[in-house]
């Protein structure tokens, strides 16, 4: 795995960079003559990078008709339902450019079914989503967020989706917030040609810094277990990057785009 950096100004700058890392991403997909899949992340910092794919600048130079659009993990919630990642990024983007519906993979939700909702969606995985020699599904990007207790798409600390090597997408409650949730796995995470880190504000300087430069940390958190076969950026913005100043070197601090 080869890890990326990057420190953007600011949010927009960061929401810029991630747009171009996507369009490299999608063409090199279609270069090599296969659908782009991505999954999507939930949570409040992509809600602008999606927004920002919707603008003509970006969607136009995508063929919406050749991308395969999944989400990394949902909340067990209707999809209409204000906590949906489905609603925010129907909301922000897939409701705002030309793609068909049968390209959009959401989530089904069952009420108090859990366990089906999560076969049910490694289901259509299976169906829709390119498997590798292995035959573990490959996704070509996977965005990722990060809680300010480390956590990443539902990989919630303490929570036995954590030690799930077989399947490929998992309910788990997630005590902290009394809620279900339904996420991908790290055997999936972490088969993903390209993922991407979006960090962004002050919240997450203290996390990002433990986790970056391992000061000291006895434990490890849950976005530590994620480690791509092929390559990871961590795209930060200066307020989230706050505490790595002049640690992380130069060299390291590689353009991706
Ligand atoms: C979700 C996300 C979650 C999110 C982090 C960071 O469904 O909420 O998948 O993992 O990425 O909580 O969220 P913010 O980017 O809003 O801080």
């Amino acid at each position: 795995m080869t890890i990326f950096y990057h420190i953007a100004v600011d949010k927009e700058d960061l929401c810029t960079f991630a747009a171009d890392y996507w369009l490299r991403c999608y063409s090199e997909a279609v270069a090599s003559g296969r659908k782009f899949s991505i999954a999507l992340s939930g949570g409040g910092t992509p809600k602008s990078l999606y927004q920002l794919m919707a603008s003509k600048k970006y969607s136009e130079q995508i063929d919406w008709r050749k991308v395969d659009v999944f989400f990394g993990d949902e909340r067990c919630v209707p999809l209409d339902h204000v906590d949906s990642n489905y609603l925010m990024a129907t909301t922000a983007l897939l409701g705002n450019i030309d793609i068909p519906v049968t390209n959009i993979h959401s989530v089904p939700f069952f009420q108090g079914e859990q366990a089906r909702s999560a076969d049910s969606y490694q289901h259509e995985i299976r169906q829709h989503l390119f498997h590798d020699e292995n035959n573990i599904p490959q996704f070509d990007l996977v965005l990722l967020g990060m809680g300010d207790d480390g956590h990443t798409a539902s990989l919630f600390p303490g929570t036995t989706i954590l030690e799930e090597q077989k399947r490929w997408v998992s309910e788990v409650y997630v005590q902290r917030l009394d809620s279900w949730r339904i996420s991908l796995t790290y055997p999936v995470i972490n088969n993903t040609r390209h993922i991407m880190v979006l960090v962004a504000g002050a919240a997450k300087s203290e996390k990002i810094a433990e986790i970056l430069l391992e000061t000291g940390v006895s434990e490890k958190y849950p976005i530590q277990g994620v480690a791509g076969r092929g390559d990871m950026l961590w795209l930060m913005d200066k307020a989230a990057a706050a505490n790595l100043d002049g640690v992380i070197s130069a060299e390291l601090m590689d353009d991706v785009t």
